[in-house]
């Protein structure tokens, strides 16, 4: 086949795929401001915010702030078996470690690999002095409840809990996925880890295209099952959490990253103030149009519910 460039942009361009570039002026900078980026930077402030608002998170176990606390995070995790301990202001999975087990006074990571009391604490200390976390600050360390994954995603999950990223702006999901673990993302759903995105179509909560890396997929890579048209369990009330959960962060354009727990259901894991742009490719389709029909509205709805049934309407993936 011929490449040609004008064609390539042409297309880009009718389905409205954006750029970073764009995301950032015309989005971020425009409807995000600059005060509220702590109640999603700070994942611990986030969870506060969530209880307030009634909005289901992972319960914390414990939080490290400061160095001298690392010796006693032991004992307070004596009766846990599984537990996920997280910098405070990391993203992109960095310095997160899911705990599925012990063996010994030893930990056991969700790749199998363990993890002796030493190295546990050697990573607390690199948190708390900013290893992961943005422009090197220091941190502190959540450590929280390991979510135990809905058993419809037991065939396209290696070893993880996926999650479900909603992009919400000015109060209305735009564009949906769900991120496959995979053998290479070690238990996290970043898709910069090595997890899969997958298209999910927001009138039906069924997954339509899927991206490995730079690579479409249709199966999942260590388990080889399909990852195309699924249907995602609560579809309605992960809509509705995440439209909820951008109100409580007062940010016109986030992405609100969501997991389905097998006891508790959807909870919140994380928001995010500048969400990738990667989801267009695991939709096969661009943001833009989606963007600006609902900037095009002379009044946006007051309420979650009727911001969800707007999007459920508007905005398929056909
Ligand atoms: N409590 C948890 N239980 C199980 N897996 C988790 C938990 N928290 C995070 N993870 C895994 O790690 C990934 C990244 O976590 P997240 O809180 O979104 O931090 P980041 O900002 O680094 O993306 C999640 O997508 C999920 O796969
Ligand atoms: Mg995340």
């Amino acid at each position: 086949m011929i490449f040609n460039p004008f064609t390539v942009a042409r297309r880009l361009r009718k389905i409205g795929l954006i750029g970073i570039n764009q995301r950032n002026a015309d989005y971020v900078l425009r409807y995000n401001k600059r005060q509220f980026y702590p109640r999603v930077d700070d994942k611990l402030l986030t969870k506060k915010l969530a209880i307030e608002h009634g909005l289901p998170v992972p319960e914390l176990f414990a939080v490290v702030r400061e160095e001298h606390e690392i010796k006693e995070v032991h004992a307070k995790l004596a009766e846990r078996e599984k537990f996920v301990v997280k910098p405070a202001h990391g993203s992109g999975g960095d310095g997160i470690v899911v705990i599925v087990g012990r063996r010994g006074d030893k930990y056991r990571r969700s790749n199998g690999v363990l993890m002796t009391a030493d190295e546990f604490n050697h990573h607390l200390s690199n948190s708390l002095s900013g290893l992961f976390s943005l422009g090197g600050q220091a941190d502190s360390v959540l450590i929280e409840y390991c979510v135990e994954f809905d058993p419809v995603f037991d065939h396209v999950s290696f070893r993880g809990v996926p999650d479900v990223r909603i992009i919400i702006f000015q109060g209305y999901p735009v564009m949906a996925m769900i991120r496959l673990p995979t053998r290479m993302s070690d238990g996290k759903a970043n898709l910069h880890q090595g997890a899969i995105g997958v298209g999910i179509d927001l009138p039906s909560g069924r997954t339509c295209k899927g991206v490995w890396g730079n690579e479409l997929v249709t199966e999942h890579p260590d388990t080889e099952h399909s990852i195309i048209g699924m249907d995602i369990p609560h579809w309605d009330q992960l809509m509705m959490i995440a439209a909820t959960a951008s109100e409580m962060s007062g940010l016109g354009y986030v992405g609100v990253d969501i997991v389905l727990d097998k006891v508790h259901g959807p909870m919140i894991l994380e928001l995010n103030a500048r969400p990738g742009l990667a989801i267009q490719i695991a939709n096969g389709n661009g943001l833009q149009h989606r963007l600006e029909a609902v900037e095009k509205l002379k009044q946006l709805a007051p309420t979650a519910a009727e911001r969800v049934a707007f999007a459920r309407e508007h905005f398929g993936t056909v």
